[in-house]
């Protein structure tokens, strides 16, 4: 079975590393891509193409993981030149999610999330669409025979056969989470002012988890370092929940972490 990759970052590396290792064909295209981006392929042994275009028409599954904000654009170009599936991995609102799957039909499209960070040791992949149970049960029978890599837990799950729930939860979780963050930024950036960020640590882990400071120094470095793709998310968050409800007051918090985001975004900018 071909995978095929159109962007090619965090998530298609890790991807490919475990695809590779049960034995599947890799392949994905440097086409106008960053120098950042040609490293990162030139550094697995994966197939690499000469263009986006070949590469959707030589896979069997496409998979799409590039940035929320390019997500329709790529679905449209590249999703209707396979011949096999199309799996969407963006962060991208359920309302996206139902146009990819206008375009393409859930003949082919499945709405397909990984829930939690994608560097972690474990993997939680999850599914949703007419295809998806098919797809999963397809992939498990093939890799029955194969060895499973030795250092990352793989979970996969399918919610339904509609597309748009996997979406919906995902975003949902990432209104969550990103909140969690913004909110930590923002009281250890006050906390550093006042000279007192290591105490206010130590405050901290006594009333939250044990390893809530290096989980919570993780969630401020990525929130910084990734702030344009959260800010990205957060924009899908806010067009799904202004769908379920137009009231401002429902989704105040929402609000204030994309408005926290944008500024990190411009603040990294500016640097
Ligand atoms: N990282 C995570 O933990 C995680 C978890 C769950 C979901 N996601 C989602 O998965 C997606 C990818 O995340 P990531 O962490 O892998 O991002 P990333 O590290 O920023 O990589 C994005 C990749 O997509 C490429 N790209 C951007 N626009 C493209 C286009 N129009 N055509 C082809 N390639 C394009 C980029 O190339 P250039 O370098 O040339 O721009 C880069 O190779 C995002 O939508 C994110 O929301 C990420």
């Amino acid at each position: 079975m071909k995978f095929g990759f159109i962007g090619f970052g965090e998530v298609s590396y890790t991807l490919s590393k475990i695809l590779l290792s049960y034995g599947f064909d890799v392949m994905t295209s440097i086409e106008g891509r960053s120098d950042k981006t040609k490293e990162l392929v030139n550094s697995i042994d994966i197939t690499v193409l000469d263009s986006f275009e070949d590469v959707s028409s030589e896979s069997d599954i496409l998979i799409s993981a590039n940035s929320p904000q390019s997500a329709l654009a790529v679905a449209l170009k590249y999703g209707s030149l396979t011949d096999g599936l199309f799996l969407d991995f963006n962060n991208i609102s359920p309302n996206t999610a139902k146009q990819i799957e206008n375009y393409i039909s859930d003949e082919h499209f499945i709405d397909s999330a990984i829930m939690g960070r994608v560097s972690s040791d474990k993997l939680n992949l999850y599914f949703s669409g007419r295809k998806a149970e098919e797809f999963v049960e397809r992939m498990r029978n093939y890799i029955k025979g194969h060895d499973a890599p030795e250092d990352v837990e793989v979970n996969i799950k399918v919610v339904s056969d509609e597309i748009g729930d996997v979406s919906k939860l995902k975003i949902l979780r990432s209104s969550y989470t990103k909140g969690v963050s913004a909110l930590l930024v923002e009281t250890f950036e006050t906390a550093e002012k006042l000279g007192l960020d290591d105490e206010l640590w130590e405050i901290l882990a006594l009333t939250e988890n044990r390893d809530f400071e290096t989980s919570s120094k993780s969630r401020i470095s990525s929130s910084k370092r990734k702030s344009k793709r959260k800010y990205e998310e957060l924009v899908e968050v806010m067009e799904f929940l202004d769908g379920v409800n137009k009231n401002r007051k429902s989704k105040i918090m929402a609000i204030a972490t994309k408005d926290k985001f944008e500024k990190l975004k411009n603040r990294k900018g500016r640097k």
